[in-house]
């Protein structure tokens, strides 16, 4: 199977919402309650993602994984750190805000191509630092972060859809492109 990276556009959402919901029920079933995870919806994290589009972010990227058959299998994104939203203390200029692969097609490289567009693309639009949040619990992302070179540092408790969960910071440093 021949996977591409490519830019997300409108036409994804439906594929990325998808990935999302099953990227979920896949890898969190041994950190999140079967309640939570019944509770996610394809046509909520649809809306979510519809948002992205309606107020496009040029120093953001959306990046998608897709089979040569069409289908979307992963996506990750990248973005100016937010502010007030539970982010405020990822000591960082911008953020990977989601990053989700299926089970059918971890462990083969894509995650590390995605990271890298959008490392890539943050760095080109000048950011020095890239934070993110994953649960403490989640050792196979830990171990991939710190592969591809990020350092652990603050934790913190978040209400996860009516779970109590222990989260940990991740901080990658960026080389300016010059
Ligand atoms: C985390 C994730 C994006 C990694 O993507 P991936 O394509 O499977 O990872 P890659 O094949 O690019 O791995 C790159 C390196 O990371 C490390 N790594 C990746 N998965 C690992 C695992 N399960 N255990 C230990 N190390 C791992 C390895 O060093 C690997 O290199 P190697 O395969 O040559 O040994 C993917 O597993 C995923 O989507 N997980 C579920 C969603 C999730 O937890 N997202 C993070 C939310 S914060």
């Amino acid at each position: 199977m021949t996977i591409l990276i490519r830019e997300a556009v409108e036409n994804d959402v439906e594929g990325i919402a998808r990935v999302h919901v099953q990227g979920w029920r896949e890898s969190y079933k041994d950190f999140l309650s079967p309640e939570a995870l019944a509770g996610l919806s394809v046509e909520e994290r649809m809306q979510m993602w519809q948002g992205s589009f309606r107020q496009p972010n040029p120093r953001a990227r959306l990046l998608v994984a897709e089979t040569d058959e069409g289908e979307i299998v992963g996506f990750a994104r990248g973005a100016p750190v937010r502010r007030g939203e539970g982010s405020d203390w990822l000591d960082a200029e911008a953020e990977i805000a989601a990053i989700y692969l299926l089970d059918e097609v971890k462990r083969r490289g894509i995650g590390r191509r995605l990271m890298r567009g959008v490392l890539d693309h943050l760095a080109a639009q000048g950011f020095r630092s890239v934070g993110l949040w994953v649960l403490k619990d989640n050792l196979p992302a830990r171990r991939f972060y710190e592969a591809l070179g990020g350092t652990a540092g603050a934790e913190q408790s978040f209400d996860l859809r009516g779970q109590m969960v222990v989260e940990v910071a991740y901080r990658f440093e960026l080389t300016p492109l010059l």
